[in-house]
């Protein structure tokens, strides 16, 4: 294959992931000119390209050479890797990007009774994770027939096509809508930014390390959290004990309250009303949550 300049990467066209993984790539100061209705889109300012495809085309597309990267779910890239042959255990998982959060599941009939993953022994399943539900299978030591299908696993069922299914849950509404009930977790799953083993040595392995570094840096802004708030002197210690993880908090003097103190903690993820309210119940007030857009420690 002819050495390319410009590194290229696969992305969903249209789906879950995609609009999350364009605002991802423009975080990290990425643009493009093309129209999103195309498959090929030229990157401004960095040489770095996009190739909008379907997800499941993704990990192939990156294992043969044809993109360097791609972003694309962990369920769809483990699936790959554990049915494809050769070359496909080279690709990795470089980041996990904190979007497209879902997990792989058994669901069941609601109203068919369900002790644990034995009772599946004999059942047919449907699923379009072949690779990933025969890989669960054998660690329960369960022997059942796998009805491959490429969508539209959850009506199976009722079809009679299937006893059960194996499919992706995100809300869990889809489950809902099809009188089935979620019985085991087989894979958490989100989007992941994949490529190969090793790093190409030409220029498209230092942009690939560049663009890991903004990736880190935007990740890291978009969960962090600054936590500002007032306390006395004598609830100090029970609020700190209560702060959600992070480096340690920075106490400022209040004017003209010498026994009170203002408390400024950076937080690793969200901050939640709960712990909100825990933290005030403990002496708190005054308490603001905001959100961090750049950091340069
Ligand atoms: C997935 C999955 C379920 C649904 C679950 O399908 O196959 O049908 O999402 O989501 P929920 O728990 O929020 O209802 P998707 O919409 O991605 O389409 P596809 O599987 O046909 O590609
Ligand atoms: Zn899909």
């Amino acid at each position: 294959m002819k050495p390319r300049d410009r590194l290229r990467i696969a992305m969903q066209k249209s789906g879950r992931l995609t609009e999350p993984a364009l605002d991802l790539l423009n975080r990290c100061g990425l643009t493009f000119r093309q129209s999103r209705d195309k498959l090929f889109c030229f990157g401004e300012g960095e040489p770095v390209d996009l190739l909008l495809v379907r997800d499941d085309d993704i990990p192939g597309l990156i294992a043969q050479g044809v993109c360097d990267l791609g972003i694309v779910g962990r369920n769809v890239l483990n699936e790959f890797k554990g049915t494809a042959g050769d070359g496909a255990a080279t690709l990795t998982e470089w980041r996990s990007l904190g979007f497209g959060r879902c997990r792989l599941s058994i669901a069941v009939p609601q109203d068919v009774a369900y002790n644990g993953p034995n009772d599946l022994s004999g059942l047919r399943i449907a699923t379009s994770y072949p690779g990933l539900l025969g890989t669960w299978l054998r660690e329960q030591g369960v022997v059942a027939t796998t009805i491959t299908l490429a969508g539209s696993v959850e009506i199976a069922p009722k079809l009679g096509t299937a006893d059960v299914i194996c499919d992706l849950v995100q809300s869990g509404g889809t489950l809902v809508a099809n009188q089935l009930r979620e019985t085991d977790v087989l894979l958490q799953s989100e989007a992941v930014l994949a490529g190969p083993d090793a790093l190409p040595t030409d220029e498209r392995g230092d942009m690939i390390e560049l663009l890991l570094k903004r990736l880190d840096g935007v990740i890291q802004v978009r969960e962090s959290r600054l936590l500002l708030l007032q306390t006395s002197r004598n609830t100090l210690d029970a609020v700190t004990r209560l702060l959600p993880g992070g480096p340690q908090p920075t106490l400022l003097p209040v004017a003209g309250q010498p026994d009170q103190l203002m408390l400024q903690a950076l937080c690793a993820g969200e901050v939640s009303w709960r712990q909100l309210e825990e933290i005030k119940k403990a002496g708190a007030r005054e308490m603001f949550v905001l959100p961090v857009e750049k950091m340069l420690a």
